[in-house]
């Protein structure tokens, strides 16, 4: 069976009909709420994404990722959900939302959205049933309950600024229920066959309308057992594995994106046998990323991807810098920790939970080079990228906002009032826009940055532009090069013909590299942003010099004849 709105779609749009387009894909992360506000009551809503698709299209993105946008008491950015087949209100119709995968798809943009299959809100009306439904019934055990908050001990908490336990005393129900993160959001019971039919007929709704996939939220936690940490347990995959399957045999080109903040060898499992999930974030390698500009010292970058365990053929790694959520540091060694937080969180309002909540340019030290050496090794190194809304112009934060707040501030999208991004009083927007001088949105917007030739915006627009331009960086393989420096980091991305080069200067001062390239003796690497050719590669190994944290992209090219 072909989906109704796979056809609906399919009419206007100049997608094409490719079983892994998210290999090649590049994602921008987006909370409707924070984009663009067509009415005027201080909520970006569905009418605004689809007028700003313009902006995305042109920034040369091919996918939009978007936020959970369900009825929700908002006390979790809309994870905290009461209806995952309905549209909030405030942000549309369910007419806006096929209007909006219709165009998204006409401008050659694929759309995903949030799958929430972990919890739900404590307002859910499955859990106001549960808690009334007798002990045993299958709608009692819709979540997961005890008579003590002794079961599952040694389970960790992950919202630990915020909860002590994972368990809360219900009086209704006269149990404790279960719940991974907020105590107002229970942990439904995966273990019951209705609750997983639930979720099927959740996914079929959205991919009816035609939508391109999921992130699936926190799937480490689906299932829970006695005697286990209740993360990843076999039964997890069971659940992927059906819902793939599932998806698989009734909707063409669709992908299942996993959030699995775990170790490596766990992260992995998540692809499964390439019948679980086609994408899952790649957690171990974003806070490496971090370490290796601080320390300048490439290795345990290096090392961190060229241990990764290999995916089936069909997969892709999701790779990105910062996210909506804090930049978590629950799967780094305690010192890795300590060290991130000593240099990246001096300002001890800037941790969260065993995180830190501050956007990219932040974090950098607004150091322009900084900035653009994260991006490139983003869109260079194995995976397809997500950029985080807003990280295209260097956007700030404000750690000062409640919870994660300070990372979802309006779009700023010119100097105008509430950054052009709405009409409404600025007292009634959903959060302040940013006004600190360094990040201000009279100064951080899209408007002028389009108008400005050297502004980030417009370099990030041509990083995607050559990114997309060579499939290698997408599909290819990746090998490290000797640089003789351990602060130059030096790989090539290769796929049949096609041979890049990377180098990359993680210092802040200048530096040479030394490249073993001996199996390219007479080969010319051609810079991609100046199409600028290089001597060839001659006897012995290659000289260049780079400085402080510049980059280069090569393509090399086979001697002539
Ligand atoms: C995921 C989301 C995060 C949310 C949590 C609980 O980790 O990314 O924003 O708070 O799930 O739903
Ligand atoms: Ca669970």
């Amino acid at each position: 069976m072909s989906s109704g709105g796979a056809l609906e779609a399919g009419a206007l749009s100049i997608l094409e009909d490719d079983p892994l387009w998210y290999k090649d894909a590049i994602f921008y992360e987006l909370p409707l709420r924070a984009f663009y506000d067509s009415n005027g009551d201080g909520v970006g809503d569905f009418p605004g994404l689809i007028e700003k698709l313009d902006y995305l299209q042109d920034l040369g993105i091919t996918a939009i990722w978007l936020l959970p946008f369900y009825p929700s008491p908002m006390r979790d950015g809309g994870y905290d959900i009461v209806d995952h087949r309905a549209v909030s209100p405030e942000y549309g119709t369910q007419a806006h939302v096929r209007r909006f995968i219709r165009e998204a798809h006409r401008r050659g943009i694929r759309v995903i959205f949030d799958l929430v299959a972990n919890h739900t809100s404590d307002r859910h009306p499955w859990f106001q049933r549960a808690r009334r439904a007798p002990r045993g019934s299958v709608w009692r055990d819709y979540y997961v309950w005890s008579d003590t908050p002794d079961r599952f001990s040694g389970v960790r908490v992950i919202f630990q600024d915020f909860e002590e336990s994972n368990w809360t005393w219900d009086p209704v129900a006269g149990q404790y229920y279960w719940h991974r993160f907020y105590h107002h959001q229970p942990d439904l019971n995966l273990l019951n066959p209705r609750v997983q039919k639930e979720i099927l007929r959740i996914a079929d709704h959205w991919l009816r309308m035609g939508v391109d996939g999921f992130r699936l939220d926190a799937v480490p936690y689906l299932v829970e057992k006695d005697g286990t940490t209740c993360e990843g347990l076999p039964e997890t995959h069971e659940v992927l594995r059906r819902l793939h399957a599932h998806i698989d045999s009734h909707y063409p080109n669709r992908l299942l994106l996993a959030e699995a903040n775990q170790r490596p060898i766990d992260a992995v499992n998540y692809f499964g046998q390439g019948d679980e999930c086609h994408m899952v974030f790649n957690f171990p390698v974003m806070p490496r990323l971090f370490l290796a500009v601080r320390t300048e010292d490439k290795l345990p970058l290096q090392r961190v991807i060229e241990e990764m365990p290999p995916i089936p053929e069909n997969c892709q790694w999701g790779m990105f810098l910062r996210n909506h959520d804090e930049l978590t540091l629950e799967m780094v060694d305690p010192e890795e920790r300590q060290l991130m937080w000593d240099v990246y969180a001096v300002d001890t309002e800037a941790r969260i939970n065993l995180g830190i909540r501050r956007r990219l340019a932040p974090l950098l030290g607004n150091h322009r080079r900084r900035i653009e050496l994260m991006n490139a090794l983003l869109l260079s190194l194995p995976g397809s990228p997500v950029i985080y809304y807003g990280d295209e112009l260097g956007m700030g934060d404000n750690v000062y906002l409640d919870d994660r707040n300070g990372l979802r501030t309006p779009m700023q999208w010119s100097a105008d009032r509430n950054a052009g991004f709405s009409r409404a009083p600025s007292q009634r927007l959903y959060l302040p826009v940013l006004n600190q001088p360094e990040y201000h949105y009279g100064s951080v917007n899209v408007e002028l940055q389009l108008r400005h030739p050297h502004s980030l915006l417009l370099w990030m627009k041509r990083l995607i532009g050559l990114r997309r331009r060579y499939p290698a960086f997408s599909r290819g393989d990746i090998r490290f090069l000797d640089s003789e420096t351990y602060s130059v980091l030096a790989y090539l991305r290769t796929l049949g013909e096609q041979v890049l080069l990377v180098v990359a200067n993680l210092s802040r001062y200048v530096r040479y590299a030394n490249l073993d390239l001996a199996q390219y003796r007479g080969w010319t690497p051609v810079e991609l942003y100046g199409e600028t050719r290089f001597p060839a590669v001659a006897e012995g190994r290659y000289f260049m010099s780079l400085g402080p944290h510049s980059f280069y992209w090569f393509r090399l090219e086979p001697p002539p004849g």
